[in-house]
């Protein structure tokens, strides 16, 4: 840590830089970190400054910007600079930048760097679909992480040119989290499980272009994947028309109805450690869904008639009972091929506690987080305040505050029954 301006600790950062387009989004990630009070040394790669020239780096960093060992030799920064950062973060870096640090390669001023950093290294990958898929390049991601590093998954989307798949950097926003998460205590105490998350609102259609959808922005479930993901997760989000930016690092399922998210849900679950319901899942649909716009001009409008919808978290919870019995004498696995934890969210306006304990009984799951919902709580807002109740009868009472604390103290519990 360097002393700041005031006296205060400040967090020294590496911004590593290397040659992909994508490099014109870690200016953002670069103004996430200095508004935020770090000290940014930016280290580009040679190539990298021919999309962002060594100017731009200097000037929102407020530090010199060196890419090569022999500039500033008598300060010998190929060792000081990564000896005095409390953490590196590689972004956007390429299939080359991964492989140079995957074998240890110290052949221009980042990975020089990296290989005296005895601090957190982060790596945010973006390429080409083909060159993340190769198996050259899915050795050394393997061989870091193996090392300890974070290397966040790349988003999937629009690459540069007409092709698209995984390869895109993801939201700068996204990766400074990461970051963040990384420097203020890193807990990997999911790590080598994988969950499942749902979030936002699904949509029951009654004709092409109207629906029936609820309020649920999505938020405390994003919330919750990037809080997994931090946390070493590997995490699966089914995502109902959701429109924040993906969560780094979380393997993302699309889905509009409740039915299309039951499949995606019970699918993932086969493989999960645990699964946390956040979505706001229709409990009703149209019966019949007409195929053509329903004009004005219909001499009487014909009235919605509506049919259940399953219910995803009470079919969970009754496939784990079902195989619970058929596994109670298999010594391998005692309790059968299930997730181990279910978690449910209810939303209630009122007789919060008590509505919630009768569905948490109802649904069969080990904890069910109660907030009270209805006009400005818990919809749309950055911040939530729940009561999370466990099957044995308990309460952890959590406090109006950011989504991603109410995420945390969900991980905190799942990672307990996980133990
Ligand atoms: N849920 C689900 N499938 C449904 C409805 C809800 O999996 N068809 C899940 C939600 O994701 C949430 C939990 O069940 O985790 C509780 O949702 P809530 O809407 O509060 O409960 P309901 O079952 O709809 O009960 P009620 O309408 O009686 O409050």
């Amino acid at each position: 840590m360097a002393s700041g301006k005031h006296g205060e600790s400040m967090t020294s950062v590496v911004l590593g830089v290397s040659a992909g387009i994508a490099v014109y989004k870690s200016c953002e990630l670069l103004r996430l970190f200095t508004e935020s009070g770090h000290d940014v040394r930016v280290v580009p790669t040679r190539d990298a400054l021919r999309f962002v020239g060594e100017p731009t780096w200097a000037a929102l960093s407020g530090n010199p910007v060196t890419t090569e060992v022999w500039q500033s030799v008598h300060e010998v920064p190929h060792v000081r600079i990564g000896k005095a950062a409390d953490l590196v973060v590689v972004a956007p870096a390429t299939a080359d930048v991964l492989a140079r640090a995957a074998h240890g390669i110290a052949d221009d001023l980042l990975t020089n760097t990296l290989l005296t950093a005895r601090c957190p290294v982060v790596f945010a990958p973006a390429m080409h679909t083909e060159m993340w898929e190769h198996p050259a390049t899915r050795a050394n991601v393997a061989t870091l992480r193996e090392r300890g590093a974070i290397v966040i998954e790349p988003a999937v989307g629009r690459l540069t040119g007409a092709d698209s798949g995984p390869g895109r950097l993801p939201d700068p926003a996204e990766i400074f989290e990461v970051c963040r998460r990384v420097l203020t205590g890193r807990r990997e105490d999911l790590a080598g499980r994988h969950v499942v998350v749902s979030a936002g609102g699904t949509r029951e259609a009654i004709d092409p272009v109207r629906f029936i959808g609820n309020r649920s922005s999505g938020l405390q479930g994003y919330a919750l994947a990037r809080t997994a993901v931090a946390r070493g997760a590997e995490v699966t989000l089914v995502a109902a028309n959701v429109t924040l930016p993906d969560p780094a690092g979380a393997k993302i399922v699309r889905v509009e109805s409740a039915r299309q998210m039951r499949d995606a849900v019970l699918a993932a679950a086969e493989h999960a450690d645990a699964v946390v319901m956040a979505a706001a899942v229709a409990d009703f649909r149209p019966v019949r869904q007409s195929d053509t716009k329903i004009k004005k001009s219909s001499a009487e409008p014909d009235p919605i008639h509506l049919v259940k919808n399953p219910d995803i978290l009470a079919e969970l919870g009754e496939i784990r009972r079902a195989r619970r019995e058929a596994y109670a004498h298999d010594a391998e696995r005692p309790g059968g091929p299930y997730p181990r934890v279910i978690v449910g969210f209810a939303a209630e306006t009122d007789d919060v506690l008590a509505n919630g304990r009768a569905k948490l009984e109802r649904k069969g799951c080990d904890l069910l987080v109660v907030n009270q919902v209805g006009e400005h709580l818990a919809f749309g807002t950055p911040d939530n305040a729940a009561v999370v109740l466990t099957a044995e009868g308990g309460s952890v009472e959590i406090p109006r505050g950011p989504k991603e604390d109410l995420a945390d103290v969900v991980w905190d519990l799942v990672a307990q029954r996980l133990a």
